[in-house]
């Protein structure tokens, strides 16, 4: 499999198709009450959001890194050791997954990309990056961690002085666009 070479693992546009329909996806953004105006308060967010990825990086690592059975997932099996290179991979698709979020361009490749993520917490963890780390994440915490993502997403979209209303409406777009994927996600545990 090819991939992008500055962004190593990170294979968008090259991965099998997801077994989720776009019509699927359509009835699933209903259920979620996602529509046009949050892809465009995505949108706007992109923009507030683009140069202070690395510090939303470091916020969300410093979460995971501070919470030790979370940090489990990313460590080496049998040694229990933090894999340095395994972080350092995750984070950089981590950052381009946040610009790729707010972009919402939810389209089929994007789609598809949707189901390789949710593999990559199950039953394709550790293969892309080569590592030998816990085996799969378990759905509750990828479901749990929803909170925390959006909820800490708060501070940047205040950054560059926007409204508190609109502030509200682009964390609204956030929840509703990471519940989502979540949602997308759990196809790869539960077929
Ligand atoms: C809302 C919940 C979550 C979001 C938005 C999220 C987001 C992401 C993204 C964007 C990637 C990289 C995808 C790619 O390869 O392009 C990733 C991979 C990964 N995430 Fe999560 N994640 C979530 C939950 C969790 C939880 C609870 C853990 C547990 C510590 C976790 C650990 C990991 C690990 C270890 C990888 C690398 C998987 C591999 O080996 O390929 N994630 N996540």
């Amino acid at each position: 499999m090819t991939e992008d070479r500055a962004l190593p693992g990170y294979t968008y546009g090259q991965v099998p198709r997801s077994p989720v329909t776009l019509e699927e996806l359509e009835e699933l953004k209903r259920t979620v009450t996602f529509g046009e105006d949050d892809a465009a308060a995505l949108r706007r967010s992109r923009d507030i959001l683009a140069d202070q990825v690395e510090a939303i990086l470091d916020t969300w690592y410093g979460f995971v890194g501070s919470q030790p059975h979370l940090l489990h997932y990313f460590s080496q099996r049998d040694t229990g050791r933090p894999i340095e290179r395994y972080l350092e991979r995750v984070r950089a698709r981590f950052g381009r997954w946040i610009l790729d979020t707010a972009a919402a361009d939810y389209d089929q490749t994007w789609l598809d990309y949707q189901h390789e993520i949710g593999l990559r917490h199950h039953t394709k963890k550790n293969q892309t990056d080569g590592v030998d780390s816990a085996p799969t994440i378990p759905l509750r915490h990828v479901i749990g961690l929803v909170y925390p993502i959006t909820a800490t997403l708060r501070p940047f979209l205040q950054a560059k002085g926007a409204s508190d209303e609109e502030v509200d409406r682009m964390q609204d777009a956030w929840r509703k666009a990471v519940l989502l994927q979540v949602a997308l996600w759990s196809e790869a545990y539960t077929r």
